[in-house]
């Protein structure tokens, strides 16, 4: 625990801590989402896609880590079993029971909006109240949006190969 960091943090320190931990549960679900997709995924363009999928993945793990490290050092405990990420987290895990590339991707891209409202949150709970938690959230909302663009550009691609496809056909 860091005395000086709960000190000079001017925000609610239980709801500081509170939606740290549900950000911290979204984070492992969203790493689990994307490591699981990129393990079943089927479809157009697989090779990019996983290999995006599995980079996101990454990412989503480092900010859990982020997390992490700032909810001990305000004295809190990040949550210490899995089975209460799905309770603790708002943002719901999209299970890729379809595994055709384009249901993945659009489950992603539900993830990723969630993610950003979280942090969009975090920033302006912290802005100008506590340096330090909002700048480990700007951080992360700044991967979240690129991830959110990543995963828009494939859904576009995709599509406007499909209907190139189809026009070829016709
Ligand atoms: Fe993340
Ligand atoms: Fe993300």
């Amino acid at each position: 625990m860091g005395e000086m960091a709960q000190k000079i943090s001017k925000v609610d320190h239980e709801a500081l801590l509170k939606v740290l931990n549900t950000a911290f549960a979204e984070e492992w679900l969203a790493y689990y989402q994307y490591w699981i997709g990129a393990q079943v995924a089927k479809g157009p363009m697989r090779t990019s896609v996983i290999a995006d999928f599995l980079e996101n993945g990454e990412e989503e793990l480092k900010h859990a880590q982020w997390l992490s490290d700032r909810i001990i050092q305000l004295g809190g405990t990040p949550v210490i079993n899995p089975n209460q990420w799905e309770s603790v987290a708002q943002c719901r895990y999209e299970e890729p029971s379809k595994d055709y590339i384009m249901n993945l991707l659009q489950q992603n891209l539900v993830a990723e909006r969630c993610a950003i409202a979280r942090y969009q949150g975090i920033c302006d709970m912290t802005f100008g109240k506590d340096y330090d938690t909002f700048r480990m959230a700007a951080k992360i909302l700044k991967e979240e949006l690129e991830h959110e663009q990543e995963v828009t550009d494939f859904i576009d691609d995709i599509k406007s190969g499909v209907e190139f496809g189809a026009n070829l056909q016709s």
